[in-house]
């Protein structure tokens, strides 16, 4: 028996795994230059301002990695989905918090949604991801703020399945997507308005509060934020199958563009090519394709020859606003057509991944 959310759950855990946010300055290196990844997450909690919706809670931390998100791998994922599987069924725990670069932040929430979104809504527990453009040690940090408003988000009882919070914004992890290498404000909800934004607070007492938006199903009716089952979930058994298993189905990405060739998709199906890179081999292709899911004639013959070898393709575009209709799209001579995807490519990948592993 999971253990539900309740008045009990007085503990909030917050595991760290690397990033900027734990990032420190490497000023012999030149000006702006840091190492991310550095900082314990304890040390990043010592003395943080907390919003009054934490007082009488414990933050519980733990260190699962101390990476640049760039890095990130599978036995990184696998110990992250454990701890977070672990922490969400004890009775006293209210929610986790990860902080994560920011690199791959939005591929880690949707693994996340994907594998755990059915234990998130059966218990009724939110998990929140937080990053930083600025290393810990810079004067003007952001990552303080962000990990205090994430604390803040976490607790608030309107929260459900996997955030991201970063700059005032509250995303959810289908749409979350980093989308300027450079500024505070890194993200943006892709397709789909933020699920919320932190605001001063109307009440007047000086902090801040969750002003969360209406969750709407594909038809724009409202929802609650409860109810929300994201389409391209994991099937049932890939949680179990995706800690055990050590590796994943090989899956890769590859764009679609002007004067493309199959020649990529030649490389990546050749087994003794595979073999001599000591890869497995290939199970699935996704595209990152052009507007509303066209393929360059020439890689397209490439990707139905790959197909009827039993490689599973999937279309995503590679546009950042209005994902593709998911579902079969036919091909543009008569060929069979590919699946697509309103995820983008990034996670479109994981999809892929998980459904392959699941034995599909
Ligand atoms: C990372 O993704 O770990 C480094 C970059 C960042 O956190 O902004």
């Amino acid at each position: 028996m999971q253990a539900k959310t309740s008045d009990k759950a007085q503990k909030i855990v917050v595991l760290g795994t690397g990033g900027t946010i734990a990032g420190l300055s490497t000023p012999e290196k030149g000006a702006g230059a840091y190492v991310a990844g550095q900082k314990p997450i304890e040390d990043l909690l010592t003395g943080l301002a907390i919003a009054p919706a934490l007082k009488g809670l414990t933050i519980q931390s733990e260190q699962v990695a101390q990476i640049d998100s760039k890095d990130m791998d599978l036995p990184v994922w696998q110990a992250l989905l454990r701890r977070c599987r672990h922490w969400l069924a004890q009775a006293d725990v209210r929610g986790v918090l990860i902080t994560h670069g920011t690199d791959t932040l939005e591929e880690t929430a949707w693994l996340l949604q994907a594998l755990l979104g059915p234990l998130l809504r059966e218990l009724g527990k939110p998990l929140v991801l937080t990053c930083a453009m600025r290393p810990a040690d810079a004067p003007d940090a952001d990552g303080p703020g962000n990990l205090r408003d994430a604390l803040q988000v976490l607790v608030d009882p309107q929260a459900r399945g996997v955030l991201a919070v970063c700059a005032r914004r509250v995303m959810r992890a289908h749409a979350v997507q980093k989308v300027h290498a450079t500024r505070l404000d890194a993200f943006r909800s892709s397709g789909r308005p933020d699920a919320g934004q932190l605001v001063d607070d109307p009440a007047g007492a000086g902090g801040l509060a969750v002003r969360w938006s209406p969750v709407t199903d594909a038809q724009g009716g409202a929802q609650h934020a409860h109810d929300v089952v994201w389409p391209l979930e994991a099937p049932a058994g890939a949680l179990e199958s995706a800690l055990t298993v050590s590796a994943w189905p090989r899956v890769e990405l590859l764009f679609s563009h002007a004067a493309a060739s199959g020649a990529m998709v030649h490389m990546m199906c050749d087994a003794d090519l595979s073999r001599q890179l000591a890869l497995p081999p290939l199970r699935g292709l996704v595209v990152a394709a052009t507007g509303n899911g066209t393929v360059h004639r020439e890689l397209e013959v490439a990707l139905e020859r790959a197909q009827a070898r039993g490689v599973r393709i999937l279309l995503a575009t590679r546009c950042t606003e209005g994902g593709l209709k998911a579902g079969m799209r036919a091909s543009a001579d008569e060929g069979a057509g590919f699946a697509a995807t309103d995820l983008s490519p990034v996670k479109a990948r994981l999809s892929l991944m998980l459904d392959l592993l699941d034995g599909h």
